[in-house]
């Protein structure tokens, strides 16, 4: 009932662009489970990172004629695919069939002679596209059409919510909204290709893997990219070639300890990339944190870059939320819908303090999907038992085996719905005993609390650690109140819905804007006066100040 006319009160243009939207994207990320064989993990990240590196980013002039351009480049090469995006200027992204043509391409192109100033003449993968002679060009010129590279405005998802026909499409209709495109994520994976080119000047074999929400499945359109500078392939190149009676080893520099190993490489390729590293602006080395890194924007993409070493933990944490994502269509939709809650209601922030991480609030709803009777997850424990010899992977002594071949997973028999399941989410983290329970994956069940850190999530391969030991109490105070507000709302809802003509909003619209919220008469909690949000968000500061900034993060 609701939904049809829902979608004829819609203006014009969104319910049409929802049409379209649906059509094109075949339901192939929300609808019913799709059960042709999925990729591993390793298979997709080889697969995207070779694809990388015969791409190229070039800097275009505002107004080009695509068809020329390409036939320009097509002297070097067949290509692939390209596509348009604009991030102060227009730039192209072209993958061309072989990797030689982007050496053709660079064999061509000359170093820029700036005049008063000097150019440092680091041949990348990042060019600048001129016009020459312009002037007999113009006419030729066109508009070119650009992809998307950043979510929607709030309005926009607000519209687009408001026409949902049920909770479980506005949940679904979020998600596409704000997945990673397909651009995206290619322009992830070449930004990591182009940086691993200013790594391999010193580690010729080396890897710039991206991991963290880019690759995890939980990316949202705007976040940063996680990378980190894989220098293992080299150690097991050479192991493998060694034969015979010798062994040859390497003359190296020794340092006390692995970390300090780290820092001292990553202080030197911050050290490249801030002097000739192209497109790379802000660079800063912090590499006394927990978790050493060089933290620096790529301008060409928009991206802010996280880069660490050594991290293979957290390259193996995002293989697994990828694992997870892909076994229930319900997950992603499910995750993406608590991220933008959070993020809407401020319990999130891109700034490291004491506030609850996107890393936290995925592992709660792994947790809580994990608690459904029938569980919608297996625990982690179950996946270490399908493994097989193959799969078995110790880092740093820690054990981290489980099984990679999703297809030996058997999905689960719950039908629950998604509005049933974010209620429920609602419901059971409003009333979860925080003072003594820790929230564990591994099991799968509540364990009491080792250390009194207010929220206790056990670090699933580093077993002793909390992922979430920044979290201060008022933070997770905050947490249970929203969530309980708005099980409320939901509840609410269920029993009196708005009535579609009212243009009130509803369901996950009622939820995630803040203005609205607000409207929403609730006896219980009213939002605090300004002065009070400021006090706490000192607070949060204050409380966080004493650890350093990054270690806050928790990694
Ligand atoms: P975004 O907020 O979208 O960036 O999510 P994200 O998952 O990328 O989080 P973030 O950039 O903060 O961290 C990147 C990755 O580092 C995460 O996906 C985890 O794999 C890892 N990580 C982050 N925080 C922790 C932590 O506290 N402990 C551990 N072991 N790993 C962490
Ligand atoms: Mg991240």
């Amino acid at each position: 009932q609701r939904p049809l006319r829902r979608l004829l009160s819609c203006p014009g243009t969104v319910a049409a662009d929802l049409r379209r939207e649906e059509q094109s994207s075949g339901n192939a990320e929300t609808g019913s489970e799709d059960r042709t064989p999925k990729k591993r993990f390793s298979e997709l990240q080889n697969e995207r990172r070779e694809q990388a590196q015969r791409t190229v980013l070039i800097h275009c002039p505002n107004k080009i004629n695509e068809k020329k351009f390409l036939k320009f480049l097509s002297q070097h090469g067949p290509i692939n695919t390209h596509f348009f995006y604009e991030s102060f200027g227009l730039y192209a992204v072209v993958e061309f069939c072989q990797k030689e043509s982007v050496t053709s391409l660079q064999n061509i192109t000359r170093t820029p002679s700036l005049g008063p100033e000097a150019a440092i003449p680091f041949k990348s993968r990042y060019f600048n596209l001129k016009l020459r002679n312009s002037v007999n060009q113009t006419s030729e010129l066109s508009s070119i059409q650009c992809s998307n590279q950043s979510s929607p405005s709030s309005k926009k998802l607000y519209q687009l919510l408001c026409c949902a026909e049920s909770v479980d499409d506005q949940l679904n209709t979020l998600l596409r909204e704000f997945q990673l495109t397909e651009e995206n994520t290619r322009l992830r994976y070449l930004t990591c290709s182009l940086i691993e080119d200013v790594a391999a000047a010193y580690f010729p074999d080396c890897a710039v893997r991206p991991f963290g929400s880019s690759v995890n499945s939980f990316g949202k359109l705007g976040c940063d990219l996680d990378m980190f500078l894989d220098l293992d392939e080299i150690g097991k190149f050479t192991a493998q070639k060694t034969s015979g009676n010798f062994l040859m080893e390497f003359q190296v520099k020794n340092v006390p300890s692995e970390r300090v190993a780290t820092q001292k490489i990553l202080s030197v390729i911050g050290e490249c990339l801030d002097q000739f590293g192209p497109g790379c602006v802000g660079v800063q080395r912090i590499l006394n944190a927990r978790c050493p890194l060089v933290r620096f924007s790529h301008q060409a993409s928009g991206f802010q870059c996280d880069l660490t070493a050594n991290n293979r933990i957290a390259l193996k944490s995002s293989e697994l939320l990828y694992m997870y994502g892909a076994l229930d269509s319900r997950v992603r939709a499910l995750v993406f819908s608590v991220r933008c809650w959070a993020r809407a209601h401020s319990l999130t922030s891109s700034i490291p303090g004491a506030w609850i991480t996107n890393f936290s609030l995925t592992m709660m709803v792994i947790f809580f999907l994990q608690r459904r009777s029938p569980p919608i997850l297996p625990t982690l424990d179950y996946l270490k038992t399908l493994a097989d010899a193959e799969d078995k992977c110790i880092i740093e002594g820690h054990n981290c085996t489980f099984v990679r071949d999703l297809n030996r997973i058997k999905p689960s028999g719950n039908t629950e719905t998604l509005e049933l399941l974010l209620k429920e989410f609602f419901e059971y983290f409003g009333n979860f005993a925080f003072n003594k329970n820790s929230i564990n994956i591994r099991q799968g069940r509540e364990q009491n609390k080792p250390e009194s850190s207010p929220l206790h999530i056990q670090n699933p391969f580093e077993t002793s650690l909390n992922i979430s030991k920044n979290v201060s109490q008022s933070q997770l105070q905050k947490f249970v109140d929203l969530a309980r507000e708005s099980a409320w709302i939901l509840h609410q809802e269920g029993k009196d819905r708005p009535s579609p003509s009212s243009n009130q909003p509803w369901g996950l619209a009622a939820l995630l804007l803040p203005s609205v919220t607000n409207n929403v008469p609730l006896s219980k909690k009213k939002k605090k006066p300004a002065s009070e949000r400021i006090k706490n968000l000192l607070d949060s500061i204050k409380s966080s100040g004493a650890e350093n900034s990054i270690a806050t993060n928790g990694r």
